[in-house]
């Protein structure tokens, strides 16, 4: 029984993911929520229990005789409706106090990497100054390394949260929000938009893919590449496909012509563990089912259905799927 109640909070907070819950924390910041939730869920659960208790008393003293003492109830009204909710919340509003440094905003020139996060409907663009490189729902990071992730929007408020790593944070229209991400170990952390943003909110996640610091300046040398090269010999049809289509009016894959901004970069899509925000696994067969109809997928995206045949479509899958 004990168990069972205990059990019940992790798993109403990680939404059955224990790869997206606060309760597995991953960071000293993410810890210090983890606390915090528990310290408020027992105070919650103290609070619950007592109004359970007079709930119980209420039913059972309504049988017996009415007793005349009015000082009873009115020390019930006090106690309960003023001392114990001042004294409980000021507890909890203590502890909150105590987490806030915490998980507040990195001072300036604190970190030694920035990631710049642009929210869109509904997809993640991930920048890294001083670089070329552009991806979008995976965020590559160095271990052991604290980053500061700069975050705003491209239309509407998201809010970028990776439950295991830190707090969330509000992307916001014309505002650079910032966050502390300081993971000591490798890898695969999922992070989900928490801010209800439109048809697409619940499929706008991400992945944090937190690497030892020599993979992960080897990974982004490689992105700084442009990938097109590589797309060559069976890639090659495909790449008519895209052109003829004409999906660079709104995506860019560097080192070709295609260079637009409405959708995801696509310089290394073949690369991503993802598409479309987190909606499917990517391989060839998810490419091409997505390029045949992107709306069965993810209803209201940016996408449209672009009428080609068969084969068009898996030699555009082909070719996408090259782009590494
Ligand atoms: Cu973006 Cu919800």
């Amino acid at each position: 029984m004990k168990g069972a109640v205990l059990g019940a909070g992790p798993v109403l907070a990680a939404g059955c993911n224990s790869n997206q819950a606060i309760t597995n924390p991953a960071t000293s910041q993410a810890q210090q929520i983890d606390t915090l939730w528990w310290a408020m869920f027992a105070g919650a659960m103290v609070v619950f229990a007592v109004v359970l208790f007079l709930l119980v008393l209420a039913f059972v003293r309504r049988r017996k005789q009415p007793d005349h003492d009015e000082r009873g109830p009115y020390m019930v009204v006090i106690g309960g409706g003023f001392v114990a909710p001042v004294v409980l919340l000021a507890v909890l509003f203590g502890f909150v106090v105590h987490v806030m440094p915490a998980v507040s905003t990195p001072s300036h020139g604190s970190t030694k990497q920035t990631v710049v996060v642009i929210a869109h409907d509904w997809f993640w663009e991930v920048r890294y100054p001083g670089t070329g490189v552009v991806t979008a729902n995976e965020i590559h990071l160095p271990a052991g390394t604290p980053v500061e992730v700069a975050v705003r929007s491209d239309d509407v408020i998201h809010s970028f949260w990776v439950p295991r790593l830190n707090r969330k944070i509000d992307t916001i229209p014309g505002q650079t929000n910032r966050i502390l991400i300081d993971a000591p170990t490798p890898g695969v952390y999922r992070g989900q938009c928490s801010e209800f943003c439109g048809v697409g909110h619940a499929l706008m996640a991400f992945d944090v893919i937190v690497q030892p610091p020599a993979a992960f300046r080897a990974w982004l040398a490689g992105q700084e590449r442009t990938a097109a090269a590589q797309a060559s010999g069976t890639a090659a049809p495909g790449m008519q496909v895209f052109q003829a289509a004409g999906c660079g009016n709104c995506h860019t894959i560097r080192g070709t012509s295609a260079a637009g901004g409405v959708g995801p970069d696509l310089t290394h899509v073949g690369s991503r563990p993802t598409l479309g925000a987190g909606a499917l696994e990517n391989n060839l067969g998810t490419l091409a089912s997505w390029i045949a109809d992107p709306q069965a997928v993810k209803p209201g995206n940016d996408m449209p259905r672009i009428p080609m045949t068969g084969d068009e479509a898996q030699a555009l899958a082909e070719y996408l799927s090259a782009l590494r």
